[in-house]
């Protein structure tokens, strides 16, 4: 189970050629997070190390550096600035999001949630947001501010979709497409849409650029989603089996119901609703993935988004940047972190 389809795009390397083309920018970053979230609070100081210093791919950072790469941005501190503020949003939503899953590891290391409780990480979460919101004031750009803010929005919005859509095994996946939509997919392409506008593209160039972000989250959730059921704790750094225990409906499960016969859907459908799932019932349920190549199918659709992703950056001249963000969609995908 899990093989994936190979990509005749993709370059696993892509992740570390991205941050090779951007020196030591990426260390910029986190100098400047950490300088930003200074505090007389201890437990600020404290949480907000632990959180940022477990580790992390920051890889929406890299994309709005990467994306003011080859739009010719290169004087400046703008990129090193407002990638941070990206990763800030990204760290605030992780910090709110495990308290609302209840997941008790992340990048392999226990969550603030599991150590302090929900109530300090929510807490500093917040205050993740609010930094992040000062330091776009500082950039000063409306267009950056609105992008950002409105991103913010659509986050909460979808972590809430989801929440009401929980235990709906006959979920469609249109909705499905929206929740990873807001929930994700709007951050990405805020990222690369960021960096666009730093580099002062055209109307084109910053859609082309926002289109790319957007289909490479699609298929970054939708990789995450599969490696929720087939991935191992160790590689993965989250538990495994995850999205089911909390009756997430993801599209593996979606895949699955479109397949199966009436008394599966039943069966699937009481699952889903029960209050608390067992092991047993998961190792059904995967029994029932591989009996319709769910996962396969899975990635299958993931690799419509990627390609989408590569191709939209088709009108940029051919160069270091677009050739390692083209190869980047492929890694959204094969990843295993
Ligand atoms: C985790 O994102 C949340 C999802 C959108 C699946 P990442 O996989 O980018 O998390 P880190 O920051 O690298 O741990
Ligand atoms: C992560 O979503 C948070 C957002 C994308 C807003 P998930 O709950 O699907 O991701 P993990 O599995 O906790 O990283
Ligand atoms: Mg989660
Ligand atoms: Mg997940």
């Amino acid at each position: 189970m899990g093989s994936v389809i190979p990509l005749k795009k993709s370059a696993n390397s892509a992740y570390f050629d991205l941050k090779n083309i951007l020196n030591s920018k990426l260390d910029s970053v986190e100098r400047l997070i950490h300088s930003k979230l200074e505090s007389e609070v201890e437990l600020i100081k404290e949480m907000s190390d632990y959180h940022l210093g477990s580790g992390g791919k920051r890889i929406r950072a890299l994309l709005t550096m990467g994306a003011a790469k080859l739009g010719g941005y290169s004087h400046g501190s703008r990129d090193v600035n407002l990638a941070a503020c990206v990763e800030l949003i990204h760290s605030a939503t992780l910090l709110h999001d495990d308290v609302i899953d209840e997941s008790k590891v992340r990048r392999g290391t226990k969550t603030a949630n599991s150590i302090w409780g929900n109530q300090s990480p929510i807490l500093v979460g917040d205050y993740l947001l609010s930094r992040c919101f000062e330091m776009m004031v500082e950039d000063g750009n409306l267009e950056i501010l609105k992008l950002l803010s409105s991103t913010s929005s659509k986050i909460a919005q979808g972590e809430v979709l989801q929440l009401t859509c929980k235990g709906e095994a006959d979920l469609l996946e249109e909705n499905y497409i929206k929740i990873i939509s807001l929930k994700t997919a709007a951050l990405f392409s805020a990222a690369t849409r960021v960096g666009a506008c730093i580099a002062g593209l055209d109307k084109k160039k910053k859609e082309a650029l926002e289109s790319y972000g957007k289909n490479i989250g699609l298929a970054f959730q939708i990789a995450d989603d599969a490696l929720d059921y087939f991935s191992k704790e160790k590689i993965f750094g989250k538990e495994i089996g995850k999205d089911f225990f909390e009756s997430k409906v993801t599209l593996p499960i979606i895949i699955v119901f479109q397949k199966a016969n009436p008394i599966e859907r039943t069966f699937l459908k009481t699952l889903f609703k029960k209050n608390v799932r067992q092991k047993e019932d998961f190792n059904s349920v995967l029994k029932l993935i591989k009996k319709y190549n769910a996962l396969e199918l899975t990635f299958k659709r993931a690799e419509y988004f990627v390609n989408v992703s590569y191709d939209a950056l088709g009108i940029f001249e051919n160069c270091e940047e677009k050739r390692v963000l083209q190869n980047l969609t492929g890694f959204s995908l094969n990843r295993s972190y």
